[in-house]
């Protein structure tokens, strides 16, 4: 730019004549002009992000809300939960998936709720907490309620950080509810007692403590409704009988509660209030267990599906409910019951779904797999001990403050390759010798202005400008070239330092995932690149040349 300026300012007049004052005068104006041009490029970038990322959170602050209206909260002591002819969907455009629902659920009564698998029992008490997009129909909720979701949900805290969940903690009331849902063995067993931490998603519990927790949790909350979805599905047999006795039941801690109960476990379904059998998002039947029972419908082939799929490994207690299903649909039952067998049998993969499904619900479907949830109990202990030494599973991050050590700016010289950080300072010392001589040729060619005989010299005033052309173009070469080579070199840094990363992630063992928060890793993936990759190239590249800048500008002047 200098250049041109120059060469037009001495070629269009001879008369002009170029002295310091120009000369140096607008080289400063250049100057002032440079950094903003530099900048230009950048504002247009980031004036694109800008754009883009409130597009996005507009899009998000957006989205659908959950509609206030779709529960009714009014008084109503004696019926607390209330629905009239409610049909559900999950989002606006599905088809529905409960159809017509009618349900008055009586105050501090036990309501099962039972069907097969995606017959939408979940989606029931989703419909209740209101969650579901409401159709038509009429749903009133009265009283705080508690919810046991049918995965249990777990925070990344303590044992009782999870229990008390931001409730005062009462230890008589909190050791109740652990010795009711049978935590009290399992917290012996945890090094930190009840004041280990839990992994991200509760991965140093098994699934039926992440569920007792969970129930835990609901029961400490002393709401007034219970949904409880499935809750006694990832624990053996005596351990939900002992919930059921201990909370779930009329024995229980929740016994002046009303109470949804999604549940497989037929063994306690004569102990209930009332049981409400649901098919394909629809009330089929509802009624005592006796009434169901007598009337040999929908509830009886339930029952028969469920006896029938796990003749061999029945508890002493569901013999009873044999001999009763027996009773009630006499020689049908034998027929029906190997009709039923053979189907599940020959609808293996039917069932494996129905399984993976449930969540691995009905622990005690297959010998195998009560077994399996047996041993996994039995084997929480040793897991858990190596685990629990630490007692503090996520440590918290510590990033290092003040001054990097020298050895982090090597390894990062390193990681970019010697030869080119040498390169670099290279073409950096050139340029800037460039950028000097021609500072010194501009200050010899206005002092010519001083002398009227080389001021009028063509040939001389060529020379000059032919020099200056020469050097300013060797400058700006040089600058390229330390450019270049400056962004390769740390481009190749970054890409090994985040090879090597990946390579390390890749072969951290599992502990290493279970103790890491997911957020952690990603954020050492996403920013921290970015850090290496664009602010570091972009502090380097400042740092040398500014520095020679000031290096240049000293032996100037
Ligand atoms: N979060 C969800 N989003 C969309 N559809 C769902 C969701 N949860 C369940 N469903 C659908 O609702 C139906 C009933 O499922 P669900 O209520 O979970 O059955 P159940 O609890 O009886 O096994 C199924 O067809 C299932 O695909
Ligand atoms: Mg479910």
């Amino acid at each position: 730019v200098a250049f041109a300026s120059f060469c037009t300012f001495v070629l269009i007049d001879s008369s002009n004549i170029l002295d310091a004052n120009k000369a140096f005068v607008s080289l400063s104006l250049f100057n002032i002009l440079r950094i903003p041009l530099a900048l230009l490029p950048m504002v247009v970038s980031y004036g694109a992000n800008f754009i883009i990322s409130i597009k996005r959170i507009n899009k998000y602050l957006q989205g659908d809300e959950i509609d206030p209206e779709t529960i009714q909260h009014e008084p109503n002591p004696h019926t607390p939960v209330v629905l009239r002819n409610g049909t559900f969907s999950w989002s606006k455009d599905d088809s529905s998936v409960l159809n017509g629902i009618t349900l008055d659920i009586k105050d501090k009564s036990l309501v099962a709720i039972v069907g097969q698998v995606g017959s939408g029992k979940s989606s029931l008490l989703s419909a209740l907490l209101g969650d579901l997009y409401k159709t038509e129909g009429y749903v009133n909720v009265y009283g705080k309620i508690a919810y046991v979701p049918q995965s249990a949900w777990i925070q990344n805290a303590t044992v009782r950080q999870n229990i008390t969940f931001s409730q005062p903690y009462i230890e008589e009331k909190y050791n109740k509810v652990l010795e009711a849902c049978a935590l009290t063995q399992d917290l012996k067993i945890l090094t930190g007692g009840d004041l280990t931490e839990i992994g991200e998603k509760g991965i140093n519990l098994s699934g039926g403590q992440k569920q007792r927790v969970s129930l835990a949790r609901a029961v400490y909350a002393n709401s007034d409704i219970y949904f409880l979805d499935d809750p006694l599905s990832a624990v053996d047999a005596h351990v939900s009988r002992h919930l059921f006795d201990k909370v779930i039941g009329p024995t229980g801690m929740l016994k002046k509660k009303t109470r949804i109960l999604v549940t497989h476990r037929v063994t306690f379904l004569p102990q209930v209030d009332e049981i409400i059998v649901l098919k394909d998002g629809q009330i089929t039947e509802q009624g005592t267990y006796h009434e169901l029972l007598a009337k040999n419908g929908e509830f009886a082939q339930f029952l028969l599906q469920f006896v029938s799929e796990q003749h061999e490994e029945l508890a002493e207690e569901d013999k009873e409910i044999i001999e009763q299903l027996k009773e009630k649909m006499g020689p049908e039952f034998e027929k029906r019951g190997s009709i039923v067998r053979s189907e599940t049998l020959s609808n293996s993969s039917d069932g494996i779904r129905r399984r993976t499904m449930s969540n691995a619900s009905r622990p005690s479907t297959k010998k195998g797999n009560t077994s399996r949830s047996m041993s996994q109990l039995r084997e929480e202990p040793e897991s858990t001990k190596g685990n629990g030494e630490k007692f503090k599973l996520v440590e918290t991050e510590v990033a290092q403050t003040g001054k990097v050590k020298w050895g982090v700016y090597w390894e990062f010289f390193k990681a970019c390759g010697l030869v080119s950080c040498l390169l670099v300072i290279l073409a950096f010392c050139l340029s800037s010798t460039f950028n000097l001589l021609s500072s010194l040729w501009l200050t010899e060619w206005s002092n010519d202005s001083l002398n009227p005989a080389a001021a009028n010299d063509t040939t001389l005033r060529n020379i000059r400008l032919g020099v200056y052309f020469g050097l300013g173009l060797s400058e700006t070469t040089f600058t390229l070239t330390n450019s270049i080579i400056l962004n390769f070199a740390i481009l190749k840094g970054a890409r090994l330092i985040h090879e090597k990363m990946l390579h390390r992630m890749i072969r951290a063992p599992m502990s290493f995932y279970d103790t890491t928060p997911l957020g952690r890793i990603l954020n050492r993936f996403t920013k921290d690149i970015d850090v290496a990759d664009v602010t570091l190239t972009f502090n380097i590249r400042l740092l040398i040349s500014q520095s020679f800048r000031a290096i240049v500008a000293i032996i100037a002047i």
